[in-house]
């Protein structure tokens, strides 16, 4: 079966899983990717690989040294990942990306540098959304990265909640254009690749009080 047929295939089976009919544009990889700094990446979570329309292209980025630890809820996805990938430095994970932090610890790794993530934030499970987000922050390098692609800007709130520096994007040539959010833990660096946040931070209370 071909990655086009088996995730059209998926789709239909978990809609809300997957949140889109077909895989990402060339497009869209290439405006995420361009964010990532290859010569820092040592070490890169991806959530929702999918049939590794971003996989494939992190690998031929990445450099010798570095690990891409892939995880994907689907195991029809992992399953093809790891047979049509073949590559020492990936390792395909099945499971959510609530356990990344599991997943990293298990090879030995300590953070990532970059986290990438597809997985439709809108249609899931509010805690599972809120637990993966934390685990998320939680797992990057102080000055890491997490780089998400979504079809609506729905959680844009949420990750301002966790994140103190975001920054969009909008790749129009994709089938339904893509929202693009740069996200850095450090509050004190530029926002991605040298540009700085476009809109400020939603306050809190606490921000409030001073
Ligand atoms: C929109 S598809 C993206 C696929 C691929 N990255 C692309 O751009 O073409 C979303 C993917 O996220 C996976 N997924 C959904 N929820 C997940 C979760 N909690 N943890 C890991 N993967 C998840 C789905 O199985 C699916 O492969």
């Amino acid at each position: 079966m071909t990655s086009l047929a088996l995730f059209s295939r998926n789709f239909i089976k978990h809609p809300r899983m997957l949140g889109s009919l077909i895989p990402s544009s060339r497009f869209l990889v290439n405006r995420l990717l361009d964010q990532v700094d290859w010569g820092k990446a040592g070490t890169i979570v991806e959530y929702g690989p999918g049939v590794g329309t971003f996989t494939g292209e992190i690998l031929r980025r990445l450099r010798p040294d570095g690990t891409v630890v892939a995880i994907d809820t689907n195991r029809d996805f992992a399953r093809y990942l790891s047979r049509t990938l073949r590559d020492d430095r990936l390792h395909v994970v099945e499971g959510s990306a609530a356990e990344a932090q599991d997943n990293l610890q298990d090879r030995g790794l300590a953070r990532a540098d970059y986290v990438i993530s597809g997985i439709p934030y809108s249609t899931m499970d509010p805690v599972l959304r809120e637990r993966i987000l934390r685990t998320t922050h939680d797992v990057l390098q102080p000055d890491g990265s997490f780089l998400v692609y979504q079809f609506t800007r729905a959680v844009l709130p949420y990750l301002r909640q966790v994140f103190p520096h975001v920054h969009q994007e909008f790749e129009p040539r994709n089938i339904m254009p893509a929202r693009l959010f740069y996200c850095r833990r450090s509050p004190d660096r530029k926002a991605t690749n040298g540009r700085r946040e476009t809109r400020p931070r939603v306050r809190t209370a606490a921000d409030r009080q001073g």
